[in-house]
């Protein structure tokens, strides 16, 4: 059994039990005595972090570890010259690990497998490199990749990093008219992507929904297109170009030099959803990106040479990108890649995977964790997770029942909980544990080495413990954002000016007495459905482009299994009828205009919303409203 003591048990806002990590788990850690290691990067983070990136490599040293000048818009390893492929892939060939593998990837039929030693993965970035090279991508160029679970979003991934490219990943779930508005806004040439994606047995058509995204771009000359599934696509005679034809071309063939850079270049920009209707793009760099990555994953995470890391988030979203990609390579570590859903077939398919390829370490979300635990311990129980000695938790608040069932019947009592809170805007985890600190179900745990965060008020004074505010981060931190890509106006505003000299996160939350934060939700018009980052306002103008609608105001309601739903007010014309067959109409329609994931749960339909009178809809009274709570009081409409 685990040992399980309360401490602090007067404190009212210290109420929950610690629970310790296993000793095995923490005797072996890469960071032991945490406290020290703490208070030593506390006492100077720029030391902290100069001294770990002197584990990765350098074409030319920095002269300033940060350089605050233009605050907010901090550089780090300022004068450094690298890419964060020659940390990534290159610099493991010239060592033992060349033959070790770097990715293991299953597709949903498991029957197909693919393995790839670093020299391998080298090969073919070099290969994809040298095609986009051909093309014309070039230094700071943006080359959009809507590929699903597949090792080529990796080649592709590192290829654009390799020649100094900017890579643009968009989920490939997302509709055309969503990955439009990303190509279009980024300016991409090249678009990769795959002929189809398989989702529970069906083909998802990729290709077609690039043909209808690029059709009118007056930016995308090539798209090339990996074959994937099989599956007939129409292909342009002359934009459109099959990856394996391509990579017999000569062309293809040959080295291809690690192009060095400066560390503040950029590696890519994500799209995020924000407040308003138009997604951000978060524009990360080389240096301080791989940084920051690097140390999070090998000392949150505990990598060891013989590991067999399992990240299962989509490369689509940040995690993905930090800790799927990046993270697990820049560690030298083996990572596994598994195309499909954990409930397709049947739900075991995550726990087959783990017991068959010997899985260590399990970073996953409390979505999935809630949806399996539904269908019962037997699943899990019929396989032997013994491999396992390490599991994580991103995206929402890990509710303590949920925990409990990660931690006892996925994690027998033996594995670590690793609870990252963190943002696609910080890059890498800001608050967690690692394995040798004593956990709490429901809480992220403390901030990472060299950071601090506080809990304030709306004038930003720290608020007592245990009382919920705002989540600040106090210490810039090398994987942070630079900026919104063009937008820097809009980076500002977001982050930094609502708290002068604090990152300013959306998020609310409280920390107890004995530090541990304790993440509530956001604060803003975001709502996280299954994980998946929405803004209220995206789902809002999807559903206004439907010709029944005239206006319509989006919330988030709570959901056992995915957190939030999303619940929908909408106004229709006059003489439209709210019949089951239109909320269906609008569900779909919501699907093929942003995505799947954005689909409304429930829908109102009032004669008209709720507003202030400056006109900004009231959304805490929908959401009162959609949950049969009492509205509140309306007369301070102007003051919401
Ligand atoms: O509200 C927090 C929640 O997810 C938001 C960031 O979403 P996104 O940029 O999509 O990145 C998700 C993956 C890093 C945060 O503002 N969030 C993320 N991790 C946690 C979390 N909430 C509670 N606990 C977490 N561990």
């Amino acid at each position: 059994m685990a040992r399980t003591h309360k401490q602090s048990a007067s404190s009212a806002s210290s109420n929950r039990s610690f629970v310790d990590p296993p000793a095995q788990a923490a005797d072996n850690a890469w960071v032991r005595d945490w406290r020290a290691l703490e208070e030593e990067a506390l006492g100077d983070p720029q030391g902290y972090w100069a001294r770990r990136a002197e584990e990765l490599e350098w074409s030319a040293p920095w002269h300033t570890v940060l350089d605050d000048t233009e605050a907010p818009f901090y550089r780090w390893f300022v004068g450094a010259r690298t890419n964060i492929v020659s940390s990534a892939v290159d610099r493991h060939l010239g060592t033992a690990r060349k033959n070790k593998l770097a990715l293991i990837w299953v597709g949903e039929d498991t029957s197909q497998v693919r393995t790839f030693s670093y020299f391998a993965l080298g090969r073919e970035v070099e290969r994809m490199a040298n095609i986009l090279k051909a093309m014309g991508v070039g230094k700071g160029d943006v080359v959009t990749i809507y590929l699903p679970r597949i090792p080529e979003v990796v080649f592709t991934m590192l290829a654009c990093a390799k020649i100094g490219a900017i890579h643009s990943v968009v989920f490939a779930g997302y509709s055309s008219e969503a990955l439009t508005a990303r190509i279009d806004d980024s300016e991409s040439t090249v678009v990769v992507t795959a002929d189809g994606s398989w989702v529970n047995g069906r083909v998802f058509p990729l290709k077609d929904i690039i043909d209808e995204a690029v059709r009118f771009s007056p930016t995308v000359h090539n798209v090339i297109v990996v074959r994937n599934t099989g599956s007939e696509v129409t292909m342009d005679p002359i934009r459109d170009h099959w990856y394996h034809e391509l990579c017999k071309m000569p062309v293809a063939k040959g080295r291809c030099e690690t192009l060095q850079l400066d560390a503040e270049d950029p590696l890519f920009i994500l799209y995020t959803s924000g407040s308003t209707g138009q997604p951000k793009a978060v524009l990360h760099s080389h240096g301080g990106y791989m940084v920051g990555t690097y140390v999070t994953l090998h000392d949150c995470f505990d990598i060891h040479d013989e590991d067999r890391w399992w990240c299962t988030s989509d490369p689509g979203w940040i995690t993905g990108h930090s800790y799927l990609v990046y993270g697990p390579l820049l560690c030298g570590a083996t990572a596994f890649m598994y195309e499909g859903n954990p409930t397709y077939p049947y739900p075991d398919r995550w726990w087959d995977l783990i017991e068959r390829y010997g899985i260590t370490s399990f970073y996953t979300a409390p979505t999935a964790i809630r949806t399996l635990m539904r269908f019962g311990e037997a699943w899990v129980r019929r396989h032997d997770l013994s491999s396992l000695r390490l599991l994580g938790s991103v995206g929402e608040p890990l509710n303590p029942e949920a925990w409990a069932w990660f931690h006892q019947v996925v994690g027998q009592e033996r594995c670590p909980i690793i609870d990252t809170w963190w943002q696609t805007e910080t890059g890498m985890f800001q608050i967690t544990t690692v394995p040798s600190m004593p956990m709490k179900p429901g809480a992220a745990g403390r901030p990472v080495f060299g950071q601090e965060a506080a809990v304030v008020d709306e004038d930003g004074n720290e608020v007592p413990d245990g009382v919920e505010g705002n989540l600040v981060l106090r210490h810039p931190w090398p994987s942070m954002m630079r900026t919104l890509y063009r937008d820097p106006q809009r980076y500002v505003s977001t982050y930094w000016e609502k708290y002068p000299g604090l990152y300013h996160t959306g998020d609310s939350a409280r920390r107890d007495a004995d530090g541990w934060f304790w993440i509530i939700g956001r604060t803003d018009d975001i709502i996280k459905v299954s994980g998946h980052r929405l803004g209220t306002a995206e789902v809002e103008s999807a559903l206004v482009s439907h010709p029944s609608v005239v206006e319509a105001a989006a919330v988030g309601l709570p959901h056992e299994v995915k957190g939030h739903a999303v619940h929908v007010s909408v106004v229709l014309l006059p003489g439209t009828e709210p019949t089951r067959r239109l909320e269906a109409e609008l569900r779909e329609h919501v699907a093929a205009t942003l995505s799947p994931i954005a689909k409304p749960d429930s829908f109102d339909f009032p004669e008209s919303l709720p507003k202030t009178r400056s006109g900004k809809i009231l959304r805490r009274v929908l959401r009162a409203r959609a949950l049969g709570q009492d509205e509140g009081d309306l007369t301070t409409l102007d003051a919401d």
